[in-house]
């Protein structure tokens, strides 16, 4: 029987896993299919079950997205260590009748920096701007990459710190306010991943945090030339990019999991892009 896997969120139909998942099967010769689900919002309870029945039709496994990564986390039998940091699952594998949590949204993020962009992170200044889910999910991977300074600015500052906090010993990490940043200098990659960006906003962050021969990723995708990209290339930065090849990368994470053979993600990844302007 063809394998089934599926995206689950609310809402869903902005979503583009099935076309990439479905070229990433077509060009690994995979059987397997791949759908959307809206999962139910209400009640409490409902998105467990859906989940469950989606198992007992055969289903292997699944994506998460929001609202319920969560949720996904906490019905889970057993969660990498990435996952467990990030109090979220981005995938599901339900394999021998358990369910498996995995959050592959921050190496999804580093590998298209590091690999894609050719930004290897080793010895950089990296800021990070929000102290969100996504965040907390990338914070690992981008440890291990070991840049010279990380640096993660928020507007509530005691959220940043108790993040900053948890993972202490794991040096050279600091939390600080948008303020702080003044006097901080500049980086040689900024990130912005506030939500900010859905709404059109920008978050306060100085100017002087750009430097030319720096970059600038935005982690929302297909939303242009947003206020913070725009910000970093009236600063002068010539690499701007969005967060598209993020999103194709931690699919492929999610189907090498999954299906034990890693796809190519660049055709992929120009077929989805949007211009930035
Ligand atoms: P996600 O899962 O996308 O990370 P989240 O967990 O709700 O979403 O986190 C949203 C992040 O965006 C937070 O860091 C939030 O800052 P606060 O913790 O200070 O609220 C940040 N954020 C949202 N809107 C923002 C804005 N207009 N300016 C700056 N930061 C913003």
């Amino acid at each position: 029987m063809t394998d089934q896997y599926a995206v689950i969120g609310n809402p869903i139909g902005h979503t583009k896993s099935p076309l990439i998942h479905g070229l990433f099967a077509e060009a690994t010769q995979q059987d397997m299919s791949y759908m959307a689900i809206e999962g139910p919002l209400e009640p409490q309870d409902a998105f467990a079950a859906t989940v469950r029945a989606f198992i007992a039709a055969g289903g292997k496994g699944m994506n998460v997205t929001a609202p319920f990564k969560l949720k996904a986390f906490a019905m889970a039998d057993e969660r990498s260590e990435r996952a467990e940091l990030a109090g979220a699952a981005n995938a599901l594998s339900f394999r021998d009748g358990r369910i498996i949590a995995e959050n592959f949204d921050g190496v999804g993020l580093l590998r298209d920096i590091e690999v894609n962009l050719n930004l290897p992170m080793a010895g950089k200044r990296v800021l990070v701007l929000g102290a969100g889910g996504a965040v907390r999910g990338a914070l690992l991977p981008f440890i291990a990459a070991q840049p010279a300074e990380l640096v993660i600015a928020n507007r509530d500052v005691r959220k940043v710190k108790a993040l900053v906090a948890e993972v202490a010993a794991q040096r050279p990490l600091i939390g600080c306010s948008y303020g702080d940043l003044d006097a901080m200098g500049s980086f040689d990659l900024v990130i912005n991943a506030t939500s900010a960006s859905l709404t059109g906003e920008l978050p306060p962050v100085p100017p002087s945090v750009f430097v030319p021969t720096g970059a600038a990723y935005e982690l929302a995708y297909g939303k242009r030339l947003t206020p913070f990209l725009r910000l970093a290339r009236n600063a002068g930065v010539q690499g701007i990019a969005d967060g598209v090849g993020m999103l194709v990368e931690q699919a492929a994470e999610a189907f090498a999991w999954w299906r034990g053979v890693r796809p190519q993600t660049r055709a992929v990844i120009d077929r989805l892009t949007v211009p930035l302007d």
